[in-house]
């Protein structure tokens, strides 16, 4: 059971405000519709394979294309924003239908956009926005991520009753789920004056650096006066967990750990008593991005914001919830 329900109403609030302007349907959908009848062609710049949360990620999408007869050309960016700014000049060269990509920092896609956009390519943004104009995509489908942070920091206060002394995992500098979810969970925090983060650190969402960053708060006085931990997402939390054991604590009971993701291995972790508290990020989003693509290859109008629907789940919950989780 989910303990909070809510994103249903953001999502047809999101459907709704974003169907009404008949001006934000744009970016080139002529250029797709034109070629209807054909295979439909898409590119597809992925991040890389850094969580749990994005190999599902990329698989949904792969699964997807394959099964409406879409030809994907992917291409793995292995975390490098130079990257995926190459992939995205060679999907243009290669004259691709629509370009899929979900940015890794927010930040320096003006120029590669504006190119995309000159060539009359449909652009559709997968869980990360950048930080560009709503007229340089046609819609962006993902999570709201200041809306994780807030829910991660309202379970944390009811749990330690508003007294705690936070450690925080970040994830990757500047992509938009690190910025986003420690916005939301400081605004939460504001709320609550006993609870204050003592140190904060990147952990780019992965469990290696999760765990070497671990190992740092765990070295410092003012990290061992930690009662809580915050990571922003669960593989940088699952590597948090193995420096707190190392160092011989007990994570789940002497640090009390929220997460971002609701990835498998954090239902396990819940269910062994390790980590106290998931905040769904889902990933499946492979049906939604070509339900878009094949809409905009047929010239239909869509939202420029789709948001994904998601609920927390804690300890309370794990062993009931664990077998319907597909990630
Ligand atoms: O953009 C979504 C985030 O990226 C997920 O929370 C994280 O696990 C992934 O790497």
């Amino acid at each position: 059971m989910k303990l909070h329900l809510g994103m249903m109403v953001a999502a047809s609030l999101a459907l709704a405000v974003g169907c009404s302007g008949g001006k934000d349907q744009d970016a080139g959908q002529e250029g797709a519709g034109a070629k209807s009848g054909k295979k439909i062609v898409v590119g597809f710049s992925q991040i890389g394979a850094e969580s749990g949360w994005r190999t599902a990620n990329t698989e949904s999408i792969k699964s997807e294309a394959a099964k409406r007869g879409i030809e994907l050309r992917f291409s793995d960016a292995q975390q490098k924003q130079e990257n995926q700014i190459k992939a995205l000049r060679s999907f243009i060269a290669q004259k691709v239908d629509v370009i899929m990509f979900s940015p890794v920092v927010e930040a320096g896609w003006g120029p590669v956009m504006k190119e995309i956009k000159d060539a009359g390519i449909p652009v559709i943004v997968a869980d990360r926005r950048p930080d560009v104009g709503e007229d340089m995509y046609v819609t962006f489908i993902g999570s709201d991520f200041v809306e994780e942070g807030r829910r991660a920091a309202r379970w944390l206060a009811k749990k330690m009753n508003g007294k705690a002394n936070i450690l925080e995992l970040q994830g990757t500098p500047g992509s938009a789920p690190a910025i986003d979810r420690k916005k939301g969970f400081e605004e939460v925090l504001r709320e609550h004056p006993g609870m204050k983060i003592v140190l904060s650190q990147s952990g780019d969402f992965t469990r290696a650096k999760g765990k070497e960053a671990m190992e740092a708060f765990l070295k410092s006085p003012v990290g061992r006066t930690a009662n809580a931990l915050f990571a922003h997402n669960d593989d940088m939390a699952l590597g948090a967990i193995q420096a707190i054991e190392e160092a011989g604590l007990k994570p789940g009971k002497d640090i009390i750990i929220v997460s971002i993701d609701g990835v498998r291995g954090a239902f396990e972790a819940m269910i062994a008593g390790k980590l106290n508290c998931t905040v769904e990020c889902n990933p499946i989003i492979g049906p939604q991005l070509f339900d878009a693509v094949e809409a905009v290859v047929a010239g239909k109008p869509l939202p420029k914001r789709i948001v994904v629907d998601e609920g927390v789940f804690d300890q309370s919950v794990a062993a009931k919830e664990l077998p319907n989780r597909k990630y």
